[in-house]
């Protein structure tokens, strides 16, 4: 790879992971990622802000040779996460007069992760600075943006915030100031669903925060750098806001075909009313898109067959993940068929019991839909176009 000039004296030397297809386990990343490090030079002092995950260690280390950093003073450590901080103890290692420059909570979050002795450490408070000579770090504190030892590290001359996973995108590219609008917006926005929904509340303070610092570039740990913020600091005002979209997500899965019937007829009932909709089959799907679509549709219908006389186990994790990141929609319901009872209803109303919808008439069919099924998927239709009216959102 190569380092990038981001301004004069602040470079980019982190590692593009081009193959990664799964973070934490758990989220697809089909363009893959990027792990960024900047080194922000001073006339006195030189600083590594994060690090990459310990697999791209290598080529964090050829970048500062690249550079021929002989002597690194700091390493500002934004985040504990393995993904930026990985590297830190090979950096310490390589650079015996480096300190890692943090909070003291995340201080003691890379004790508890990373082969780093107490005497390295240099820790900050929300608002410190760090003279690099003729160039100043700022330290913004942002806990449970999206970890509570979340750091924000403000460049104050050169107005470069390094934001951390805050605004990022997990996306591969190598041109990481010059990109493509539409790709990058659903990039992030997908990223944003996956890692900072649940945090929705908090976050318009920051961003209000850093409407009041007006920084010329926004650098994340993830992703593309953003030299115009407004077109990411916009797209986080809308995702936190509550507003929502005329769209319902359809999120099902059909065994022999009653609940997929169910789910066409609701569809086309549903666009004959002039409402956007996406009916996702969770066992194809990519949980990533999934998640982005509930950033911000206003109705979540799940749709489920029973099995052993509770909903589907694919539809039980979707409605486990929508709790868990605090969608935004506003109403909701089930549909879905039984073959001879079951608890399919309570066992999901349970597990949803972080979201804040008004939760409209499920319709549970017995067997394939009946001419009476039918009349009460065209009623909740018309109930989801009537509450959507109700909060305005018909255009
Ligand atoms: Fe990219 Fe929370 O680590």
């Amino acid at each position: 790879m190569a380092v990038i000039q981001i301004k004069k004296g602040i470079h980019w030397v982190g590692a593009i992971d081009w193959d990664r297809r799964l973070f934490d386990e758990l989220i697809p990343l089909p363009d893959g990622t990027t792990y960024n490090a900047y080194l922000v030079e001073g006339s006195e002092k030189t600083a590594l802000i994060d690090t990459v995950d310990p697999s791209k260690t290598g080529e964090l280390l050829e970048h500062l040779q690249e550079l021929g950093v002989r002597r690194l003073d700091y390493i500002v450590a934004n985040h504990a996460e393995q993904d930026h901080s990985g590297s830190i103890p090979e950096v310490l290692a390589i650079y015996p007069e480096a300190v890692v420059v943090t909070n003291e909570k995340c201080k003691a979050m890379l004790i508890d992760l990373l082969p780093i002795a107490e005497d390295r450490f240099q820790t900050v408070a929300d608002g410190a600075s760090l003279d690099l000579g003729g160039r100043t770090l700022e330290f913004i504190l942002a806990p449970w943006v999206h970890w509570p030892e979340t750091m924000l590290t403000y460049l104050r001359e050169e107005k470069v915030l390094f934001s951390c996973d805050f605004l990022g995108s997990h996306l591969a590219q190598s041109e990481l100031l010059l990109w493509d609008e539409n790709h990058v917006y659903q990039s992030a926005k997908r990223y944003f669903a996956e890692i900072m929904m649940p945090f929705r509340h908090l976050i318009p303070k920051y961003l209000q925060r850093l409407r009041t610092l007006a920084p010329d570039v926004i650098a994340p740990s993830h992703g593309v750098v953003y030299p115009h913020p407004e077109f990411i600091l916009k797209a986080y005002e809308e995702w936190t806001a509550d507003k929502v979209r005329n769209r319902v997500l359809i999120p099902f899965v059909s065994m022999h075909g009653s609940t997929r019937e169910m789910v066409e007829y609701l569809t086309g009932a549903l666009m004959r009313k002039n409402i956007s909709v996406f009916p996702c089959n969770v066992i194809r799907a990519d949980i990533g898109e999934l998640a982005k679509e509930l950033v911000d549709a206003a109705t979540v219908i799940i749709a489920s067959p029973t099995v052993l006389s509770g909903p589907h186990p694919a539809i039980l994790y979707v409605a486990y993940l929508a709790n868990a990141l605090r969608a935004k929609f506003k109403f909701a319901s089930i549909i879905g068929s039984f073959g001879w009872g079951g608890r399919m209803l309570e066992i999901l109303q349970a597990q949803l019991a972080n979201v804040k919808a008004e939760i409209l008439e499920p319709v549970m069919v017995k067997g394939f839909p009946r001419p009476a099924d039918y009349q009460a998927l065209d009623k909740l239709a018309a109930a989801i176009a009537e509450k959507h009216r109700g909060i305005g959102i018909l255009t």
